[in-house]
């Protein structure tokens, strides 16, 4: 193919040394999200050739471990498993390298065979995505972050809500380095939740203390929940509005008795 014919990042990729042009759309997601601090250990889901990888190498100093179908020629510094990332096996094998402590950050580029079909492709697409975010859900540290590739469809919208269930911020955004004819976007998650409640969860209560600001203050398996608009004694169905790190928010949507 003539030189003209490939874009920018295909030929910058090559010159600067990366596997793959894809390299660049991490270091824009980086740039703009902030997803990735030295140190971080990081795990990449359907990782070959490894151009995030490379990236991720650059990006932290931690321990960088790849995970592909396909083997992954090696790249110093950069550990590299050949397996499925939706077999629990691989996770498995994921969660030996990493250790207890788990992953700081987790990375998904993986994308299914494509047979042309919108449908057909969109649907493999969530299939792989939501595995990814099974992966990352049993990989990840409390406070960790997520990046994922999604081909957008109809079904778009409710992955974008599991992820915000998990997540304290999450976020879509497409880097310049994406093909302006491609369906693909990129789903950001940060600081991974580990609180035992979660968005729409409701529950039956009983206010025994109002916190500083007087809204009831509950707590759910030892994770503080405020409750607005009650007072002490007060016994009520309440439904989760808003999910933070340490504490959340929760409507009353029924009076009990
Ligand atoms: C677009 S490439 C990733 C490019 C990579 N980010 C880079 O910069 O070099 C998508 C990869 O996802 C992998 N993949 C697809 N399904 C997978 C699965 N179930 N398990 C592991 N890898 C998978 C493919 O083998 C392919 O190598």
């Amino acid at each position: 193919m003539a030189r003209d014919r490939r874009d920018t990042y295909y030929w910058r990729a090559k010159d600067e040394g990366f596997r793959s042009r894809a390299a660049y759309k991490l270091f824009q997601i980086n740039e703009k999200h902030n997803i990735i601090k030295p140190g971080d250990t990081i795990v990449d889901l359907g990782a070959a050739p490894g151009g995030w990888l490379e990236v991720a190498k650059k990006l932290s100093d931690g321990r960088i471990v790849g995970v592909d179908l396909q083997r992954i020629s090696p790249i110093e510094g950069v550990e590299t498993i050949k397996g499925d990332i939706t077999s629990d096996r691989t996770i498995e094998k994921i969660l030996e390298m990493v250790g207890e402590a788990g992953a700081d950050v987790v990375i998904c580029d993986a994308a299914p065979n494509l047979s042309g079909n919108w449908s057909l492709d969109h649907a493999r697409s969530i299939d792989l995505t939501t595995s990814a975010l099974e992966c990352a859900k049993k990989i990840l540290k409390p406070g960790g972050n997520f990046v994922v590739k999604v081909f957008q469809g109809d079904m778009f919208k409710d992955f974008l809500d599991e992820v915000r269930n998990n997540f304290t911020f999450t976020r879509s955004y497409s880097p310049k380095a994406s093909r302006s004819q491609s369906a693909e976007i990129y789903v950001i998650g940060k600081k991974f939740l580990t609180s035992p409640v979660r968005r729409g969860n409701e529950f039956e209560v009983e206010i025994k203390e109002l916190g500083s600001s007087g809204d009831g203050a509950v707590l759910i398996d030892n994770f503080v929940v405020f409750v607005k608009g009650v007072e002490l004694g007060d016994r009520v169905r309440i439904k989760i509005q808003d999910v933070k790190p340490n504490f959340a928010f929760a409507e009353v949507i029924g009076n009990l008795e």
